[in-house]
């Protein structure tokens, strides 16, 4: 695992951007796994830039997301399909037909995640997955005690995340934040070749410590990112605020020649 601590939460998205943008040019099939959340939305609007100034095509990516709420349809502003469409499917050239949401209105919620992972499995598996980190320690919707060999499933939400995401939902619209999503589960991330987690913001700071420098538990499932053989993990200070490695992140980012033509960002 390697992490870079960036001076601001721009560019560690900037940085975020620029190493998904050269994995898309290098493979131009690539399969991507995506994730929602706040900390993705200017991540996603730079990609855009990139394709609008005509320096990235998204025409034959394939795309996964994590994870999507039970029971909200796609053109609720709060599912994770208006989301992506939002933030960036609909600003980029990509065919819709390639991006792969989980259906949170499925009638059979079970078969729906065994064929999302039969979906992933066609696709070649995913070669690079972005993740965030929930508060309470979630990659997709890994809620602790997820299992590091779970697969697509139905999850139970906790009531950290409720707290965390249940102020994007508006009372007063008649909107109520589901308490179960499905996800992929730890398992299915770790299939990914490689592994991608950008985190920001002083909120952060102690979650993220815990889940890079302290042991991996089933509690704390973005740990289990320490099992993985390719994982980079870009941080901005105010996030990176605990590690108590920072001086050897910081050394290994600067001296590491693959790091070499990131340094100016
Ligand atoms: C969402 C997802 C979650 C988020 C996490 C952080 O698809 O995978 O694990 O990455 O909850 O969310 P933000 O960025 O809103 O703090």
């Amino acid at each position: 695992m390697e992490v870079i601590i960036m001076k601001t939460a721009e560019k560690a998205e900037k940085l975020a951007a620029r190493i998904i943008a050269d994995a898309l040019i290098e493979k131009p099939n690539l399969t991507l796994g995506l994730a929602t959340g706040a900390t993705m939305e200017n991540l996603y609007h730079k990609l855009a830039d990139m394709n609008k100034k005509g320096k990235l095509d998204f025409s034959l990516y394939k795309t996964f997301n994590l994870d999507e709420y039970v029971g909200l349809p796609a053109k609720d502003r709060n599912s994770y399909r208006y989301y992506m469409n939002y933030h960036l499917f609909d600003r980029i050239n990509i065919d819709k037909r390639n991006t792969h949401l989980e259906n949170g209105m499925a009638e059979d919620l079970d078969f729906e995640c065994a064929e999302y992972e039969r979906l992933m499995e066609e696709a070649g598996g995913v070669d690079l997955q972005l993740l965030g980190i929930g508060l309470s320690g979630h990659i997709g919707f890994n809620e602790p005690t997820s299992s590091f060999s779970s697969r697509t499933r139905v999850v139970n939400l906790t009531p950290v995340t409720m707290a965390q995401n249940g102020p994007y939902f508006d009372p007063k619209k008649g909107e109520k934040m589901p308490n179960r999503a499905l996800t992929m589960g730890v398992g299915t991330v770790l299939d990914a070749k490689k592994l991608l987690m950008l985190v920001t913001g002083e909120r952060k700071a102690n979650i993220i410590a815990a889940a890079l420098e302290g042991p991996m538990t089933s509690m704390i499932s973005g740990s289990a990112i320490q099992l993985h053989p390719d994982c980079t993990v870009i941080v901005d200070e105010a996030a990176g605020a605990k590690l108590k490695l920072k001086e050897y992140y910081r050394s290994a980012f600067k001296n590491d020649p693959k790091w070499a033509k990131y340094q100016k960002i």
